[in-house]
């Protein structure tokens, strides 16, 4: 087993980070394929916390490559700083390698982020205005700059000219700030040099790793259900996180995929507007949201609340090619009485076992659930699966059942420590 990618299975945060590290011990290489700084992850281990938005979560772990490829857009600025401050905490980054044809996010795509979220006024998507959605766009119009773009100072001085002097017109067009031409050429021309080391055809390099046998970890940011085609559109992303994206997105054969793991809380959150069937309003929902800090790493925005939903996991079964599960927080769910969990949706009393393609629709859907019994023990020290009590055992087995999906991790615990493999699993 060569290939792993490491899929969200809701609407992001469900712990990829902290399982991306952990499997990131046994693999030699790990890329993040998708996304840009909307993402944060945080690990935790060695009792220090550490938060990521670009770099992939194997940097901390010396031995293995970490790739960021040609699917991701990057804010250099943001890039610069997080490198610096892995340094600043003794991660010296050698091991980063930067796709030279993955696209470079700029300040005017952040403020564009902001206008068009104006511009829809009570139909906005809640994006994290980190401006992904615009660099993406910038990418589909054939007007964005990569990273290569930027190592030859000529090149760059002309593809920035045209891409700024178009979007400035956007932005005075809809009363937004505009941006000095100077000040960015400046600016990049300098952050390049940080990361110009770095830059290579990650294509190539991961082809080579893949031919060499090498083991590798693909991280997605975000989750199946802000997928720009399979989620809750429009309320996603502009990217697609799903396993099948990742060839695409790192310049690698479809054949390359052989197991993808879909990380999912033992309950669920999103953060941002859409529909949201199974969300929780109560004292209850407070409660999850204290105990598990449900508060974004990258806005800080509370999390919304809900119950496990078992369609989606299985839409990302079918979208994503989901082998495996890990199970995240199962430790907060202690001291719950009774659990929820959905396992179809009744839309215009009829009865569905699939997630709509309207939104429209989607809002209508009534979550249709079962109940089983929750658990009151402490688990944040279980050890292994026969460890665990046996209302939570149920709790794992009920899923497998409902998605037909083998639970092969589990996390009862942000550490890297607090993490139980299934002993037959086969992910490394
Ligand atoms: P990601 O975006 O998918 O990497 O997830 P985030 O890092 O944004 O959010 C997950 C949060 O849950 C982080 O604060 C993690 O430290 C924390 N976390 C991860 N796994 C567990 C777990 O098993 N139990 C608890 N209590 N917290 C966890
Ligand atoms: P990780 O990798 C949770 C959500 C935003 C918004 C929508 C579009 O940490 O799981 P965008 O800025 O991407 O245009 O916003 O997507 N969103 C996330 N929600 N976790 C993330 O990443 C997210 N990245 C984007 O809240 O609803
Ligand atoms: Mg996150």
């Amino acid at each position: 087993m060569n290939s792993l990618v490491i899929v969200g299975t809701g609407w992001g945060d469900e712990g990829k980070g902290k399982i991306t590290d952990y499997l990131s011990q046994k693999y030699d290489v790990c890329v993040r394929f998708q996304g840009g700084n909307n993402a944060g992850h945080t690990i935790k281990f060695n009792n220090n916390k550490y938060a990521l938005n670009l770099i992939p979560s194997g940097i901390f772990n010396e031995k293995i490559s970490n790739v960021m490829s040609n699917g991701m857009v990057i804010n250099l600025k943001a890039l610069v700083n997080e490198i610096n401050s892995l340094k600043s905490k003794g991660f010296d980054c050698k091991n980063l390698y930067i796709s030279n044809r993955a696209h470079i996010l700029f300040p005017y795509h952040m403020e564009l982020d902001e206008v068009f979220e104006n511009l829809k006024e009570d139909e906005k998507v809640g994006t994290t205005k980190k401006g992904i959605g615009p660099c993406y766009t910038d990418k589909s119009m054939r007007t964005g700059i990569r990273v290569g773009d930027l190592l030859d100072k000529e090149c760059f001085h002309k593809k920035l000219s045209r891409n700024l002097s178009y979007s400035n017109k956007i932005l005075s067009l809809f009363g937004g700030k505009t941006f000095d031409f100077n000040e960015i050429y400046n600016e990049y021309i300098s952050l390049i040099e940080t990361i110009r080391p770095h830059v290579v055809d990650t294509s190539l390099f991961l082809n080579k790793a893949l031919e060499e046998n090498k083991k590798v970890l693909f991280e997605g940011a975000q989750g199946i259900m802000l997928c720009l085609d399979h989620g809750t559109y429009p309320y996603v992303t502009s990217s697609s996180p799903s396993a099948s994206s990742v060839s695409l997105n790192c310049g690698i054969p479809p054949q390359s995929i052989q197991k993808v793991l879909g990380i999912t809380k033992s309950y669920a959150t999103r953060v941002g507007e859409g529909a949201f069937p199974t969300e929780i309003n109560s004292d209850l929902s407070d409660r999850i949201r204290e105990v598990a800090h449900e508060y974004g790493t990258t806005t800080g925005r509370a999390r919304r609340i809900g119950w496990l939903d078992a369609v989606i996991l299985n839409h990302g079964r079918r979208i994503s090619g989901t082998t495996d599960l890990a199970i995240t927080l199962l430790d907060v769910l202690s001291g719950i009485e009774k659990l929820k969990i959905c396992v179809a949706y009744s839309l215009d009393g009829r009865e569905i076992d699939y997630i709509p393609s309207t939104i429209e629709e989607f809002n209508r859907c009534k979550p249709i659930y079962i109940e089983v019994d929750g658990w009151k023990e402490d688990i944040s020290n279980a050890k292994s699966f026969d460890k665990l009590p046996e209302n939570t055992k149920a709790y794992i087995r009920k899923i497998e059942e409902l998605t037909k999906i083998k639970v092969s991790l589990i996390s009862v615990g942000p550490d890297r420590e607090q993490t139980i493999e299934i002993k037959e699993s086969n992910l490394f």
